[in-house]
């Protein structure tokens, strides 16, 4: 990751594109939901913030169409170029590459008419440099749409066993990385703060068994993670090894269910 003093904790590899790839099968449906809601269309200018491999600005891309104009901004070299090359074989020639941190990243000036960023903010040491930055670069009456979470409501049913206290940990694996897994509680102040108006609030939970797609969404991160959180000393090894195997059983429980975090559409209008 290029200019920035605290790497992305989820890591740059290929196994998290995959993840990712595999992330926006599962809630792209209520992201596409929230452009809707937000009537994004034909000819419009939107910044994909934090955007990885693409695959929302890809979403973005068909709603704006030619007329319009998408921006990934993105620090990881190795996902942007990934949408570049995929960008390149689809002969698409409106979008547009910012390889940065948005901290440190040149932007136009009052210029985008939507400016969203999913599951990044949370990641940010200083989420209000990171809003500020980037208010910069609406244009009045642009919009700032935010999809992060409200760490709240993870669990797997039935309950009892050592996964119960993950939505803590998972808080402090944010934690540790400078981050803020409860971010969009605080992201209406910080709007108000700085005169957008909030104009959407709307949580979201999936949930499913362990044949559905979230379940093994979650799976693709706690069989990953939690070893990680056992690594920056979060959790023993003896606690980590206890919640895999605590995760084991209820996959292969056909009745047992997962409930994902809240993530939060949170939306401002610049007037
Ligand atoms: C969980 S991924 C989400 C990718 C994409 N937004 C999506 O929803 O598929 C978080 C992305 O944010 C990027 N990122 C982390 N900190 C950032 C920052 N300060 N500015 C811009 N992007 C950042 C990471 O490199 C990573 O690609």
């Amino acid at each position: 990751m290029t200019g920035q003093s605290t790497a992305y904790l989820l890591g740059i590899n290929q196994e998290e594109l995959e993840r990712l790839r595999f992330q926006h099968g599962v809630w792209g449906g209520v992201t596409n939901d929230f452009f809707e809601r937000l009537k994004i269309s034909a000819g419009q200018k939107c910044l994909d913030v934090g955007a990885g491999p693409g695959f929302v600005s890809m979403d973005l891309r068909k709603r704006v169409g030619e007329m319009g104009e998408i921006t990934a901004l993105e620090p990881s070299k190795m996902y942007l170029e990934w949408f570049q090359q995929h960008a390149k074989k689809n002969g698409w020639t409106n979008v547009k590459f910012i390889n940065a941190v948005v901290e440190e990243a040149e932007l136009p000036k009052r210029y985008y008419d939507l400016i969203f960023a999913r599951w990044v903010i949370a990641f940010v040491p200083d989420a209000e440099k990171f809003l500020t930055k980037l208010i910069s670069a609406l244009r009045p009456g642009g919009i700032i749409a935010i999809q992060d979470y409200y760490y709240e409501g993870l669990s797997l049913f039935p309950r009892g066993g050592a996964f119960d206290r993950m939505a803590e940990v998972v808080r402090a694996y944010y934690r540790s990385g400078g981050g803020d897994a409860y971010i969009t509680g605080r992201i209406p102040a910080l709007f108000r703060k700085y005169g957008l108006r909030t104009i959407d609030f709307s949580p979201h939970s999936l949930a499913g068994g362990s044949d559905s797609g979230v379940m093994e969404w979650a799976h693709r991160f706690f069989t990953v993670h939690t070893q990680h959180m056992v690594d920056k000393k979060l959790i023993t090894q003896g606690e980590g090894d206890a919640v895999i195997a605590d995760w084991h059983a209820h996959r292969a429980d056909p009745d047992a269910r997962f409930f994902s975090p809240i993530v939060v559409d949170v939306a401002g209008v610049l007037p």
